[in-house]
């Protein structure tokens, strides 16, 4: 705001001339002999006359410049207006008032100035602790240059005044300044640097035309001690999350920048924020990651390596391989990602072929069930476990085997003693055979023992057997015959699957060469009693059985008894009679010749010694089904 001073000097300065005149003719101006003026502002001189009726009224500046104002007459009153004042203002201005009674002229100096605003208070950089700066302390538009003069102040204590004494070329308004020099230390901040602009307008006056800035110090130190803390730990698993956090030192308080270095060591802005939070990390994230530390007069940065790596997960698979199933039997196989959060699970065959199961997956698991396994289910299966961008497969065998029934005893025949005899053990729908094995044992001895090691074409069920011919003696009665099927795993360690059948061997006897008592004799007389005795051994028992034999060679039965009794023997009864010793092992068979005589062919029945060798004819026929027919 321009301050307008309105001095009254004395008057030694001023010229003024009086002219002759009636006595009430008075003229005065003002302000009186002397004035100043702030370029830009208005100002107005007043002319003014006492003592005439209507006066005129004249202005000229005492060198005959222009006005450089505007003049209003009005009645006994004149005013030069100047606005806004300018250099061609600076004059001694006359006003000359002329009355009927004469003339009157008045003078009054016009000075100008300017200082129209505060001085400005300029730094070369920042104010950092240490680094010299130059403070300049500005006057703009400044007129009369020769009577400024400008202080700088830091508190109290002066530090530069300079006054701008040289000649003026021409009247204009100028910029002034003067410069410091000076070094910043902490303790400066909070001081106040003024800059002080004085226009001594008049000497004689002492109190000058003032002006003054004033700023408060705030001293700068560059970012430094920047350091970063994490957390948890720059070893990081994938997937896994850190917090970085930085801080830095600094006057002002550092802005904090996160950068990530990339492989050309081009950094790439990350985060403003001093906390830096990076979840579900990858390996690529892995690297340099830089911190800085910035303000306006410096920065600071440091640097940290996070190292991500692989997150450590495992398959678990479920039952142990190798699987072993029974045809229709219910499988179900687990897949488990350990160490993963949310995997992703499939399943296949090693062979690609169809799975034939129903998979659920739930979690961090997945299920393979087979509601009935046949060979189709017969692979291996391939559990693929995606965690991230890794993955893992794990196998498990899956194998088919079917061993429903007990084996099956089969013999060609009746169990004799002495006869050879044929054992079939069968195992029926068994698969796979080639891991069968069938021993046959009677008590505790191995008879056989066979391996099913032959290739198999296709995957079905079959029955294998083994056979084996033995000779059965009496002593086997009451022995075991075993007969063991044992299905390998094709694990060496695990033990085979087992089933047996045993029988519980039961040997028959043939009936032994018959024997046959006749009493009294086999030659009778007519009428005589006569019993025919037979007996044979064999197991069990052989039962007797008497026939005739009659002329055409068949065999008439007569009795079931070991004796055929004849009360009084009749010539007819001579003949054949047959004693056959039956049990299911065999038939023996024995005859004797029955020779009744009349009392006169005692003799004739003696002389036929061919005929005796018939009589003592005997058959043993085993299997009984080969002895010849009765009649
Ligand atoms: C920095 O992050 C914190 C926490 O996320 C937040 O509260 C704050 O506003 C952030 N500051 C800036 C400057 O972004
Ligand atoms: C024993 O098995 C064989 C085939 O293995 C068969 O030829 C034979 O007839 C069988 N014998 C009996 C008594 O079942
Ligand atoms: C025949 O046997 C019966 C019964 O044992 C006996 O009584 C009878 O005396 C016997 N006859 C002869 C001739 O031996």
């Amino acid at each position: 705001m321009p301050v307008k001073m309105v001095a009254i000097f004395g008057a030694s300065t001023v010229l003024w001339i009086l002219f002759a005149a009636s006595q009430a003719f008075k003229i005065e101006i003002s302000p009186e002999h002397r004035t100043i003026a702030q370029i830009g502002d208005s100002m107005s001189l007043t002319c003014s006359t006492t003592g005439c009726e209507s006066p005129s009224f004249s202005w000229r500046t005492q060198i005959d410049s222009p006005l450089s104002g505007k003049v209003r007459t009005e009645g006994a009153k004149s005013v030069l207006t100047m606005d806004p004042v300018g250099f061609g203002n600076e004059h001694s201005y006359l006003c000359t008032a002329t009355c009927d009674s004469g003339k009157l002229e008045r003078g009054i100096q016009v000075d100008i100035y300017s200082l129209p605003k505060d001085p400005e208070i300029e730094f070369s950089g920042p104010l950092e602790v240490g680094k010299p700066v130059v403070v300049k302390c500005l006057a703009r538009d400044v007129y009369p240059v020769d009577r400024l003069e400008l202080e700088l102040f830091k508190g109290d204590r002066l530090m530069k005044n300079q006054e701008f004494l040289e000649e003026m070329a021409k009247k204009s308004l100028e910029t002034k300044s003067l410069e410091v020099t000076f070094t910043p230390v902490i303790e400066d901040t909070g001081k106040r640097l003024a800059c002080r602009a004085k226009l001594h307008i008049d000497q004689i006056d002492s109190k000058p035309e003032e002006k003054q800035t004033v700023k408060e110090l705030q001293v700068y130190t560059s970012p430094t001690n920047t350091e970063i803390s994490v957390h948890p730990s720059t070893r990081l698993h994938e997937g896994g999350a850190v917090t970085m956090t930085c801080s830095s030192e600094g006057l002002p308080a550092p802005e904090i920048f996160w950068h990530k270095k990339s492989d050309n060591g081009v950094l790439q802005l990350l985060s403003g924020n001093a906390t830096l939070t990076l979840i579900a990390m990858r390996m690529e994230d892995s690297g340099i990651y830089v911190c800085e530390g910035v303000n306006l007069i410096g920065k600071d940065s440091t640097e940290v390596e996070l190292i991500v790596e692989e997150k450590p997960f495992t398959v678990d698979i479920s039952p142990r391989s190798p699987v072993t199933a029974q045809v229709g039997d219910s499988v179900v196989l687990t897949c488990a990602a350990v160490g993963c959060d949310s995997p992703s699970i499939s399943w296949r065959t090693e062979t690609e072929s169809p799975l034939n199961g129903d998979v659920r997956s739930e979690g961090a698991k997945s299920t393979l069930t087979f509601n009935s396994v046949s060979f189709e289910n017969e692979h291996s299966y391939l559990c693929a476990v995606t965690c991230l961008r890794r993955t893992l497969e794990k196998k498990v065998q899956v194998g088919i085997y079917s061993f429903s029934e007990d084996p099956k005893i089969e013999m060609s025949g009746l169990l004799v003693h002495g006869r050879p005899v044929t054992v079939n053990c069968t195992v029926p729908n068994v698969y796979p055979f080639d891991h069968l094995e069938i021993e046959l044992l009677k008590g505790e001895t191995i008879l056989m023992n066979k391996h099913f090691l032959e290739e198999m074409g296709t995957k079905s069920l079959e029955t294998k057997g083994l056979e084996m011919t033995f000779i059965p003696t009496t002593e086997d009665t009451g022995k075991m015959l075993v007969c063991l099927a044992k299905l390998h795993s094709g694990e060496m360690e695990s033990e085979p699957k087992q089933r047996q059948s045993t029988q519980t061997l039961y040997v028959n006897v043939a009936p032994s060469e018959a024997t046959i008592w006749v009493s009294p004799s086999s030659v009778l007389e007519e009428g005589s009693p006569v019993n025919l005795t037979c007996s044979s051994d064999g197991f069990p028992a052989p039962q007797i059985l008497w026939s005739r034999q009659l002329d055409n060679g068949e065999l008439q039965p007569l009795s079931e008894t070991t004796t055929l009794t004849f009360m009084s023997t009749k010539l007819e009864d001579s003949g054949v009679y047959v004693c056959e010793g039956i049990n299911q092992a065999g038939i023996s068979r024995k005859s004797v010749d029955l020779i009744i005589e009349g009392l006169s062919e005692r003799h004739t029945a003696y002389s036929l010694p061919i005929e005796e060798s018939k009589r003592d004819n005997w058959v043993s026929c085993t299997p009984r089904e080969m002895c010849p027919k009765r009649g």
